[in-house]
């Protein structure tokens, strides 16, 4: 651990890491970092790493923790062993479980959980490399990641530190500013300024608490507009991927090449069967599934009465005359079905 600087802050008003007393830390955001994760994003707050991973709204396991009426969402900040000057205990501790409570309470309001009751969405954030701010940071990436995933919020929540040292009131504390300062105040809050995280550790005067809050305000805006840019970057680079592999160009060039030395098949030698196969499809099982199929309503229960009918009335008599093996289309669906189910069961339990 290094120890107390004589003076955080020179003659020139400049801090130890080169900073005015207003000015942030470096920020850098990549959205969508992790495959497995519904949405993510990797963020570094000066010399803090953290990575964010969102999975959800999803079944809510173990059970008696769902709320018929809305998600429930959990919150789980770790600190990497490696994060820190001396080795950090792997496990939660009293501190994360803090963290994580008050981190949770920040961004569950701006969540409208009312949309997915009995679900649960879940955010883990890793902290892998630690230099003060890491719930502010922590909060930063949650909350880009939780709008990677598509969850609905009503505003993205973004997070700085306030404090004092040499009795002066400095945005975006560092290490040696937050262990050794005389206060500082993480806050979070939405951009039109509704407060949604405040804590405090320290000491400051009615005056010096609402100029810190005024600064905080500040600080919080431009982590917004960076939080805003990075989602619409990446937003923007996905849309172009997809409209250019979907231009004919491309839909032509991805086609596979119709094979030039196709092997004549000898038509005369067809027996009866074959025809009778080759008639039944004739009557269009298929055909008649696509009619009935309304553009976009896949799901219409109707459907799937009418495509199983089809495939009942005659076709599968006259299938079963050609003497080739006719699937039990109903029964195996069925069975198919309930073996999803049960293996989903499976997973999900795990
Ligand atoms: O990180 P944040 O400012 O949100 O929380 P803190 O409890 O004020 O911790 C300040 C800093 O102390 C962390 O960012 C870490 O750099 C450091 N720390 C540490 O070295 N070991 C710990 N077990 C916890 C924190």
């Amino acid at each position: 651990m290094t120890d107390k600087p004589e003076k955080f802050i020179d003659e020139n008003g400049i801090r130890s890491d080169g900073r005015r007393a207003n000015e942030i830390r470096d920020v850098k955001i990549e959205v969508g970092v992790l495959s497995r994760a519904d949405g993510s994003c990797y963020l570094e707050f000066g010399k803090n790493k953290v990575m964010a991973a969102v999975y959800g709204p999803r079944e809510v396991h173990p059970r008696h923790q769902q709320k018929s009426n809305r998600a429930i969402v959990r919150y789980k900040y770790n600190m990497a062993s490696f994060s820190v000057e001396d080795r950090k205990r792997p496990g939660p501790d009293r501190r994360s479980i803090e963290v994580s409570k008050v981190s949770r309470e920040a961004l569950e309001n701006q969540i409208f959980t009312e949309y997915f009751p009995k679900s649960a969405i879940d955010i883990f954030v890793e902290v892998l490399q630690a230099d003060a701010g890491t719930r502010t940071a922590a909060l930063n990436a949650a909350s880009v990641a939780l709008a990677d995933a598509g969850i609905p919020m009503r505003s993205l929540v973004s997070a700085c530190a306030v404090g004092k040292v040499d009795d002066t009131l400095v945005l975006d504390l560092n290490k040696n500013e937050d262990n050794y300062g005389q206060a500082d105040v993480p806050i979070a809050m939405t951009p039109d300024g509704k407060i949604t995280l405040l804590q405090m550790d320290g000491h400051l005067t009615p005056e010096e608490f609402k100029q810190g809050l005024e600064m905080a305000q500040e600080g919080c805006r431009q982590v917004y507009e960076l939080q805003r840019k990075a989602l619409i970057d990446y937003y923007s680079k996905k849309t172009e991927v997809v409209t250019e592999a979907t231009t004919a160009e491309d839909v032509k060039k991805d086609a596979p090449e119709e094979p030039e030395d196709v092997t004549p098949v000898d038509v005369t030698e067809d027996t009866e069967e074959t025809e009778k196969i080759d008639d039944t499809n004739e009557i269009g099982v298929t055909k008649e599934t696509d009619d009935t199929k309304e553009p976009g309503d896949t799901k219409a229960t109707g459907d799937t009465e009418e495509t199983e009918d089809t495939v009942k009335t005659g076709d599968v008599e006259e299938l079963e005359d050609s003497g080739e093996e006719v699937p039990e289309t109903g029964k195996n669906a069925d069975e198919t079905y309930g073996q999803m189910d049960e293996s989903e069961e499976e997973t999900s339990n795990e």
